[in-house]
């Protein structure tokens, strides 16, 4: 068996998985732009410049001549990087033209009105944890369903559909998951979502994909719609399931912080930005430069592949004079790229913030006396995935 690969611009530090490896550190340090081999299951390993400066990221994600590197191709066999609808193939026109069609559904008043919605659901989720226990992991009983039942809630899929849907997400995240696998993969997540567009084209739903359905059916292709419901929901629930295990995981080692979290609805808003920022679970997707791109006098060449570090680049020490490694839930808050930057930024963020708000002070109050059931160093990491989780979490009571 290979080795399981792990991004190198993702990479972080041997037995303290929150913190970066030491070689982004030291690229962070250098004044000439670091290159590195990203290994992909859809391409052959490629070559690309390793940004891990914050404010190089801002620049270089908010400048046009930086591209997404994988655009969409009708023409071209059909890939995770390939997707007809899914945002993070497009630029420009293209990607404008998608975007504003979903930006509705992710006001901060749509959002506002799901609220009782998270609520019932996190109560849900709670109940289960207290039936299920004491002794349970955190992570099937908790931390992965609520954001699936949100998702399947706002755009109309059956929760009942989740064990195929959650595996197929996570094989699409999976770096060693091999080139047939995910081609299989697709296949499998068209056909499911498919059949829901066609069910939502009948006769549209009350939810997002009705909506969509609704005002934009007629500007839209089948594939264009399948592909705009395969990303809503694999984004709408891979990355909040792996913050919500992330943020339990730390604050269960740091109780002081926890305690914050539970008891101080004043701080919470900070609370879950620093969490945000100390755990950055996702990544970026690769960029190319379009043309040559001057940054801090070194040069970006036309046709080059740009991947981001928003781990190490969220604690860049050009960002603030005290320690940005320690997990500091009172701090000022910090600015972040956990979302990303600039027109790809996450369409998702206040929905996932309702969520990590809700459910974790949620949490610590209808289990005061939660604590791991296992060593620290006993934690089951998901280090090889795009976006980083723990796979399991046991606690008790
Ligand atoms: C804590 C949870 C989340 C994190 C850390 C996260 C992270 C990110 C990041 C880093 C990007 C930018 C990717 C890039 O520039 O290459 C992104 C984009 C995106 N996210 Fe999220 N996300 C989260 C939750 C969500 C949720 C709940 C949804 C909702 C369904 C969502 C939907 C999207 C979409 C549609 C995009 C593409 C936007 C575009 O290309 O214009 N995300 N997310």
């Amino acid at each position: 068996m290979p080795e399981p690969q792990v991004l190198p611009f993702a990479a972080r530090a041997a037995g303290c998985p929150f913190t970066p490896a030491p070689e982004l550190y030291a690229m962070q340090k250098e004044d000439e732009l670091s290159r590195v081999d990203v290994p992909s299951p859809v391409l052959d390993t490629f070559e690309a410049v390793a940004i891990t400066r914050y404010e190089d990221a801002r620049a270089l994600l908010s400048d046009e001549r930086l591209r997404m590197g994988f655009v969409f191709d009708p023409d071209a066999p059909r890939s995770m990087l390939n997707q007809p609808g899914n945002l993070l193939n497009y630029n420009g026109a293209g990607h404008t033209r998608l975007r504003r069609m979903l930006t509705g559904g992710f006001t901060v008043k749509r959002i506002r009105a799901l609220q009782p919605v998270i609520e019932q659901i996190v109560a849900g989720r709670l109940d289960a944890l207290e039936a299920a226990g004491p002794g349970a992991d955190l992570i099937s009983t908790f931390c992965t369903p609520i954001p699936t039942l949100v998702i399947c809630e706002l755009l109309g899929v059956p929760y009942a559909d989740r064990a195929d849907f959650q595996r197929r997400a996570q094989v699409g995240l999976d770096v060693n998951a091999t080139r047939e696998e995910h081609i299989t993969n697709l296949v499998e997540m068209d056909a499911y979502m498919g059949e829901l567009v066609a069910a939502h084209r009948r006769s549209p739903g009350d939810n997002l994909l009705g909506a969509i359905v609704r005002d934009h059916g007629d500007q839209l292709t089948e594939d264009e719609l399948i592909g705009i419901g395969n990303m809503l929901l694999v984004a709408g629930h891979e990355t909040t399931a792996s913050m919500l295990a992330c943020s339990s995981t730390l604050l269960l080692q740091h109780p002081d912080q926890l305690a914050v979290v539970r008891d101080e609805p004043g701080a919470l808003d900070g609370a879950v930005e620093e969490l945000l920022r100390h755990c950055s679970p996702a990544i970026t997707m690769p960029r190319e430069a379009a043309q040559d791109i001057e940054l801090r006098g070194r040069r970006i060449r036309r046709g080059e592949r740009v991947v981001f570090s928003v781990l190490v680049a969220n604690r860049d020490r050009a960002l603030s004079d005290t320690d940005l490694d320690t997990l500091d839930v009172r701090r000022a808050p910090r600015p972040h790229i956990t979302f990303g930057y600039g027109a790809h930024q996450c369409l998702g963020q206040q929905l996932a913030r309702a969520e990590l708000r809700t459910a974790l002070p949620a949490l610590f109050n209808r289990f005061p006396t939660l604590r791991l059931a296992v060593e620290p160093d006993a934690i089951d990491y998901r280090t090889t995935a795009l976006v980083f989780s723990v796979n399991t979490l046991p606690v008790t009571w």
